[in-house]
């Protein structure tokens, strides 16, 4: 069995998540998203909701499920007997970061791969944090996070209206 793993905060799942998981999937006979813990983050949604959000988006692809873990990505991948390890890439600021990912992951773990994908152009702008941002301030993700997602991402964004707004 050729088992690949897609890590991430998915704080949520964004298409440019999805893109990267449609194009992944068909390369290998399993693809695990899991959830991990980054530790310069601090994440704004409550992990079953991250994961809750991922099940939704992978529902229709047979061979991705989902999982989390909160030591280091290198132990979860010898855990899960998978060798490589899916990125993806939007910028060559994305290069830099990952490179130094991986490079510190196969010194745990040499025996795992990064396999980065570059993302494609009309989601190279996405990130999780422009997704909150723009939902909170009330603009529309429609464009941003997978349909079967979108209202849930949008209204738990949303300030709480039953709160004094300040002066
Ligand atoms: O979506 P992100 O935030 O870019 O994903 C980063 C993530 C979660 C994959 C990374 O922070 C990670 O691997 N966390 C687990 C802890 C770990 O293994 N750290 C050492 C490698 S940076």
């Amino acid at each position: 069995m050729r088992l690949a793993i897609f890590p991430g905060s998915f704080d949520p799942i964004t298409n440019g998540h999805l893109d990267i998981i449609r194009r992944a999937a068909p390369l290998f006979d399993q693809l695990t998203v899991v959830v991990l813990v980054n530790p310069d983050k601090r994440a704004v949604f409550p992990l079953e909701r991250r994961l809750a959000f991922i099940r939704e988006t992978v529902a229709n692809l047979s061979n991705v499920n989902t999982a989390h873990f909160e030591g280091l990505l290198a132990d979860y991948a010898r855990a899960s007997g998978a060798r490589v390890v899916v990125r993806g890439l939007r910028t060559e600021a994305d290069f830099l970061y990952e490179f130094q990912m991986a490079q510190i992951n196969r010194q745990f773990n040499p025996a795992m791969e990064t396999l980065c994908l570059m993302t494609a152009p009309q989601h190279a702008f996405i990130s999780s944090g422009m997704v909150r941002q723009i939902a909170a301030l009330g603009g529309d993700i429609a464009a941003l996070v997978p349909p079967a997602i979108a209202a849930d991402v949008a209204a738990l964004c949303r300030p709480r209206t039953d709160q004094a707004p300040n002066e």
